[in-house]
């Protein structure tokens, strides 16, 4: 299967409008990715033909609609290889998923003491939760640094379990840097100690081809949004026999087998997760969006995503007042930088006024900026639909602010 970028980004209309007068150049994916005709097609089809509550009705809308939610399962479960589709929750995105975990998975497990090991370069989605965590119940956060590259070093990290640690939350692969972490490797260190795992895949799932049961991992977490799906949905995977252990995360419709004033008695994974009306445009969209990614030469994207990086580092090296964060080698395709003398927001104020999108800020992860020691970088991150064009876009509008600012 060959990659053809053209072909790609005619399945995607707004990638043809224009912004402030220039051909839209969105390099903002790793905060949003655009959708694809495949996508929004599913979500209006069943919303056009046969959208209905799930789960609840036994008219022909409802049976269609949950027919429709629970294949969108089935193509989560494909899209992560987990073993059973039970092990696969819909949440209302990657923050709920953590959430989720944190309070019903490690709550009931944290004495006054107990420790969770993050890495610094988390998002605050992967950060807030176990923070909760300490607040409430005492836990302690060991953090696991990031070396001058954006990598993890192992020995350090492994240096930081102790018979307290209770959990283990890393990211696949850093929204500011890039970096991809050893999650197999990391995970199998893990669990040599006993401590469970989970990976925020938000950034990671989109780019890397993910295998749960390869990677041997308790939890795993993603986001629709960013996986060329809609909204206010994201994937919990979960180990069936944690799941199954777990305490209810939300109480309401759906997740029950009975209740009365005395009594609740809980339905089992993955319903006992999904209090209320689920989101089911979302579902069938988000499925549309794995099976269009899973039909695509994921390994011909690949490439193509770390040649706009390697374009973008080679342009970006030459100009001695861009200073860029993250180097470490197999990193994914995403480049922060700061420009001398210049704020972050004024970088993408001025690109965005040619037509370029890139994220400017602390991109949520606070900790993480204290490390790299700013406040705030612009970043520019590349998805299948870029071009090498696009690239150089960037780098005139980057000049651009350069004599603007000189
Ligand atoms: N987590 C998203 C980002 O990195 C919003 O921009």
């Amino acid at each position: 299967m060959s990659f053809d970028v053209e072909a790609i980004r005619a399945q995607f209309p707004i990638l043809a409008r224009e912004v402030n007068g220039h051909p839209l150049v969105y390099l903002d994916s790793a905060a949003s990715a655009q959708k694809p005709l495949a996508v929004l097609d599913a979500m209006r089809r069943l919303a056009e033909t046969s959208y209905a509550n799930v789960h609840r009705g036994v008219h022909t809308l409802a049976a269609q609609s949950t027919e429709a939610y629970e294949a969108a399962r089935d193509v989560a479960r494909r899209f992560l290889n987990a073993a059973h589709r039970e092990e696969m929750i819909f949440t209302r995105g990657g923050t709920e998923a953590i959430n989720l975990v944190a309070a019903s998975f490690l709550g009931p497990r944290i004495e006054q003491g107990d420790e969770i090991i993050l890495t610094e370069m988390e998002h605050h989605s992967n950060i807030v939760p176990w923070m909760f965590l300490k607040e409430r119940l005492g836990a302690v956060i060991r953090v696991a640094p990031v070396a001058e590259e954006g990598a993890l070093d192992l020995s350090v990290l492994e240096r930081l379990f102790s018979p307290r640690t209770k959990m283990l939350a890393l990211t696949h692969m850093s929204n500011v840097l890039g970096t991809v972490t050893p999650i197999r490797q990391i995970t199998e260190l893990a669990h040599a100690r006993g401590v469970p795992v989970l990976i925020d895949g938000c950034q990671g799932a989109v780019h890397e081809p993910v295998d749960v049961q390869a990677i041997g991992c308790d939890f795993y977490v993603a986001t629709g949004h960013k996986l060329y799906g809609p909204t206010a949905i994201g994937l919990l995977y979960g180990k069936r026999d944690h799941l199954k252990a777990m305490r209810p995360y939300q109480g309401g419709g759906e997740m029950i087998r009975t209740v009365s004033f005395d009594d609740v008695t809980y339905a089992d994974p993955p319903a006992k997760f999904e209090a209320g009306t689920p989101p089911i445009l979302e579902a069938a969209g988000l499925g549309a969006a794995l099976e269009w990614l899973m039909a695509q030469d994921r390994a011909a994207i690949q490439a193509h995503e770390r040649e706009l990086l390697a374009q973008a580092n080679e342009e970006l090296g030459r100009l001695n007042w861009v200073k860029r964060f993250g180097t470490a080698p197999g990193k994914g395709a995403i480049v922060s930088f700061e420009i001398e003398g210049v704020h972050a927001h004024d970088v993408a104020t001025i690109l965005d006024g040619r037509g370029i999108a890139v994220r400017a800020g602390h991109h949520c992860a606070q900790p993480l900026m204290e490390r790299l020691g700013t406040p705030a970088t612009a970043r520019a991150s590349f998805a299948l639909y870029n071009t090498a064009e696009e690239v150089d876009r960037l780098v005139r509008g980057l000049h651009d602010v350069r004599r603007i600012f000189a």
